[in-house]
């Protein structure tokens, strides 16, 4: 069967962690772009509950399913996230940012009670770093930034990281982040001490966020062929 069918299916599993007069971060992507619309039946039906979107993106398609909005700084709470994943470990570890939104993804989601992952199985895997590690990082001497990332990377264990700029479609103009920031795709081919990237990392002050999201994640709901599997 099609990953699209294990991402829906992932996505109405997550509707069951959702209660009347929730306070909801929708996350950004294709699969949490399901949850969106899924969310929006429901919201049809009379479910009472209020977005606060990741991204642009994830804003437009949330007003199309007639999901209520509000701006994150009028959200007193936020009582549950349900964003997808570009990779998930057994230890509920992620890597996010493959639509370049994770810096806002991992604000909603460390501001969130919980955060619940949906994904289809092809995201699972054995150890991170297959997927390239997005790094966003401010426009501004980003080449010097780029090489600290490298450094940082090294220093983590990962013997030859390799560093790019994202770029658009025509791959000519950089990628822009919603917050007017560039991405830094990293190919690692594994991270072998997630904890240590994520330390090496955060100390460069050019970066503004990077795509490993540890101690986030407390429900994974992945999508497979049989249905959906729920791992707390
Ligand atoms: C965007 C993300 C997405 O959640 C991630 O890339 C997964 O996307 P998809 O559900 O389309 O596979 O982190 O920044």
């Amino acid at each position: 069967m099609s990953t699209s069918h294990q991402k829906t299916s992932a996505a109405v599993a997550a509707l069951k962690y959702v209660q009347d007069g929730m306070v909801l971060g929708l996350g950004s992507g294709s699969t949490a772009e399901i949850f969106v619309r899924k969310l929006g039946e429901r919201v049809a039906q009379g479910l009472s509950v209020k977005g606060v979107p990741t991204s642009e993106r994830t804003a437009e398609v949330a007003r199309e399913a007639g999901i209520p909005l509000i701006p994150v700084d009028q959200a007193d709470c936020l009582h549950v996230t349900v964003d997808g994943a570009d990779e998930v470990d057994g230890k509920f570890q992620l890597i996010k940012g493959g639509g370049g939104c994770l810096l806002r993804e991992k604000i909603i989601a460390h501001a969130s009670d919980l955060m619940v992952v949906i994904i289809d199985e092809t995201k699972l895997v054995g150890a991170l770093g297959e997927f390239p590690l997005p790094v966003e990082v401010d426009p501004f001497a980003f080449t010097i930034t780029a090489k600290k990332v490298f450094d940082a990377l090294r220093s983590a264990g990962i013997e030859r990281p390799d560093v790019q700029l994202r770029r658009k479609g025509d791959g000519l103009e950089p990628f822009i982040t919603d917050g007017g920031n560039y991405i830094l795709d990293c190919a690692c081919g594994m991270i072998p001490d997630a904890p240590s990237a994520d330390r090496a990392l955060k100390a460069i002050p050019g970066v503004m966020e990077h795509g490993l999201f540890l101690g986030l994640a407390r429900v994974v709901i992945v999508g497979e062929d049989s249905g959906a599997r729920v791992m707390e």
